[in-house]
């Protein structure tokens, strides 16, 4: 796991794009895994900036989102296919249908999960994962006690989920969806490189455990740490409970520029 600690957003933003931009040139069809949530935002607002300079192009590549609550009306502005929409597709030149997200409306929900992920593997499976994390230490929608070893399937959102998403709902826990789809920890794990954003004190614990922890169903962000190619970009705040922090930082002043992330 590489942790890169950068002094804001911004940097995060600039950084994190580098790393689709770099792929998108060696890779113009590549495989993109979309996450929404605020954590990825400066990164999406940056690629949506390079695009509208010429800098890169989505016309050849492929998205596919991590989670989608179960039940919301299609057209509702929370569903997490309009919300990825919103903050990032729309601004740029994906093809029609190239970005797709697990229907949380379907009617056969376990069929529609394995069609999830056949459609993941016959594009080749997914090239850069983008990723937020929970405070709980949840990715995608994988909540504490989640299958290290689980694939797409219907979750249950713990209170403290809802309660952290309510801001969206008009602060209404009720109007929270109590159920979702989501790409399981397994699922994640076949991404080839996984791209973890966390800023902000709340992530701190979070972060403390993906990290440093032990690898536990109880913080499922751990599982990344058997994953080969991990980079988690932080600002000070979230790396703030992080033991070798100063290390960290060192490593990534020493590190060669030709090396990327
Ligand atoms: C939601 C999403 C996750 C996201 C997390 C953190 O629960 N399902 O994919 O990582 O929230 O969101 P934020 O980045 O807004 O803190």
């Amino acid at each position: 796991m590489e942790i890169v600690i950068l002094p804001d957003n911004q940097a995060i933003g600039s950084l994190g794009a580098d790393a689709v931009e770099d792929l998108l040139r060696r890779k113009p069809d590549a495989v993109i895994g979309l996450a929404t949530g605020s954590s990825p935002l400066a990164i999406y607002d940056e690629l949506a900036n390079r695009y509208s300079n010429d800098r890169l192009s989505f016309a050849k590549a492929r998205g596919f989102t991590l989670d989608e609550y179960v039940g919301l009306p299609a057209d509702h502005p929370e569903s997490y296919r309009n919300v990825i929409d919103k903050d990032f597709v729309s601004r740029v030149d994906f093809a029609p249908g190239a970005v797709r997200g697990p229907d949380g409306l379907a009617q056969d929900i376990q069929a529609a999960c394995a069609g999830y992920e056949e459609a993941i593997a016959r594009a080749g499976g997914v090239d850069l994962q983008i990723l937020g994390i929970g405070t709980d230490g949840h990715i995608g929608f994988n909540e504490p006690g989640s299958s290290l070893a689980s694939r797409t399937r219907i979750k249950t959102l713990t209170r403290q989920t809802r309660i952290d998403n309510a801001r969206f709902f008009g602060d209404v826990l009720d109007a929270v969806p109590t159920h979702c789809l989501t790409q399981g920890l397994a699922t994640i794990m076949s991404a080839r490189h996984v791209l973890l954003v966390a800023t902000g004190a709340g992530k701190a614990e979070a972060v403390h455990h993906l990290v440093e922890g032990a690898v536990s169903a109880m913080w499922p962000g751990t599982i990344l740490q058997h994953h080969p190619h991990v980079t988690v970009l932080l600002d000070g705040a979230a790396a703030g409970r992080l033991q070798l922090a100063d290390y960290y930082r060192q490593t990534y002043l020493a590190k060669p520029a030709w090396q990327g992330i």
